[in-house]
């Protein structure tokens, strides 16, 4: 766990940059105790620590002594796990919320990975019709990728994150040192969504990514400090361009159609998101190369990556029509047919249908792994 010197650490800070809405992501270790950063958003107000059963009880007391200036400070714990990530735990934020008086002028802040990230996020969008949130992540999956760029939400048990809102945070504070609690299986998922990064936006990370990768295994801090700062500008980037997913913010996307649907067909929990994504990636790596988009040496970078980072590269072992009925749902999909996002090399990506005897050989191709 850090300790309070890590605060004095110099920190890497980005913007996302959105008008008058535009906000700071602070990276780094100690960014948890960015008080001068809290103390402006939350001076005076109604402030909810939205966390969960696991991080609560490592974080929230460290996060609760930076809002000294708030007029009252609330937690709210949720039950832990993506199998939550639904109507109920949502209703039960806004219990607290009206037991605890909060009124327009509150300031929710998510201490935890994406579930709690998207969850309070979506709270906080929606609670009197929209108050202000601070993301704090405490995963590589929320610091690399859902901390930013407002997408919030909850789970349907007929899709994945179909119930939400954009609602864009105030801050993000990415305290990598909160990573070395994090279990190992959870560290790995969230390579999955550094690799993608790498892959659909910029070959020269992909490959730091590929010679940083034992010490990101290893949770070496300067490593995740690299990473979580390049992702982080990498998605900035794309959000600053397109926040409503107009066009290029799908590209975020990759390995998504395919990984939202194991996630959806196991049913939630079972694989964690980064794995879903992982095996995704692979099943829209081939699908590239079948489309004749990419070619085979970085196809094969591509799932060697994925694989020595620990991810899965074969997909679960159901029928084509198995997976076009879980993809039909997908957000992307235009009257129940799904797009995907594809590679036309390492680094650049594309948004397209597929033919379906394409589709059908990749679906074939990674049931049997
Ligand atoms: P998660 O939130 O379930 O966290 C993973 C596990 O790690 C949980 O058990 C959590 O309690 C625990 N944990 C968190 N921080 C910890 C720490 N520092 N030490 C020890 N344990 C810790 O999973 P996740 O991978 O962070 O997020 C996945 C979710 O994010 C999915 O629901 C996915 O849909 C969503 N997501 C959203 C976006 C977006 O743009 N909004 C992008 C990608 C993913
Ligand atoms: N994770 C996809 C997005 O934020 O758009």
């Amino acid at each position: 766990m850090p300790g309070g010197a890590t605060a004095n650490r110099p920190m890497r800070a980005l913007q996302v940059s959105l008008g008058d809405r535009s906000y700071p992501i602070v990276v780094g270790a100690g960014a948890l105790e960015r008080r001068d950063l809290l103390e402006p958003i939350v001076a005076g107000r109604s402030v909810a620590i939205v966390s969960n059963t696991t991080v609560a009880p490592l974080y929230a007391g460290r996060l609760r002594a930076m809002l000294g200036g708030a007029a009252q400070v609330v937690d709210v714990v949720l039950p832990d796990g993506e199998a939550h990530k639904h109507w109920q735990t949502l209703n039960g934020i806004f219990d607290a919320l009206l037991a605890a008086r909060f009124d327009r002028n509150s300031v929710l802040v998510a201490l935890g990975g994406g579930v709690v990230g998207d969850m309070a996020g979506f709270a906080a969008a929606v609670y009197q019709r929209g108050v202000d949130f601070v993301q704090v992540p405490t995963t590589l999956l929320a610091q690399v990728d859902s901390s930013v760029g407002g997408k919030t939400g909850i789970n349907h048990p007929l899709g994945k994150n179909m119930i939400g809102a954009f609602h864009q945070p105030r801050l993000v504070l990415a305290d990598v040192a909160c990573l070395q609690s994090l279990p190992q299986r959870e560290l790995i998922a969230g390579l999955a969504e550094v690799i993608k990064h790498g892959a659909i936006a910029d070959r020269a990370y992909f490959d730091a990514v590929a010679d940083d990768l034992p010490a990101l295994l290893a949770k070496d801090t300067a490593a995740l400090e690299r990473a979580v700062a390049r992702s982080c500008e990498i998605k900035a980037d794309v959000v600053a361009h397109d926040e409503r997913e107009a066009g290029l913010r799908a590209i975020l996307n990759f390995g998504h159609t395919f990984g939202h649907a194991i996630e959806a067909g196991m049913g939630y929990g079972e694989w964690l998101h980064g794995e879903a994504v992982g095996a995704g990636m692979v099943m829209a790596t081939d699908l590239s190369q079948r489309l004749g988009l990419l070619d085979a040496a970085d196809g094969a970078r591509i799932r060697a990556l994925v694989s020595a980072a620990g991810l899965p590269v074969a997909a679960p072992r159901w029928s084509a029509e198995r997976y076009v009925e879980l993809m039909s749902v997908d957000k992307k999909a235009e009257r129940g047919t799904p797009k995907f996002v594809l590679l036309e090399a390492l680094g650049r990506a594309c948004v397209r249908r597929a033919p379906d005897d394409a589709l059908r050989a990749t679906l074939a191709a990674a049931a049997t792994g």
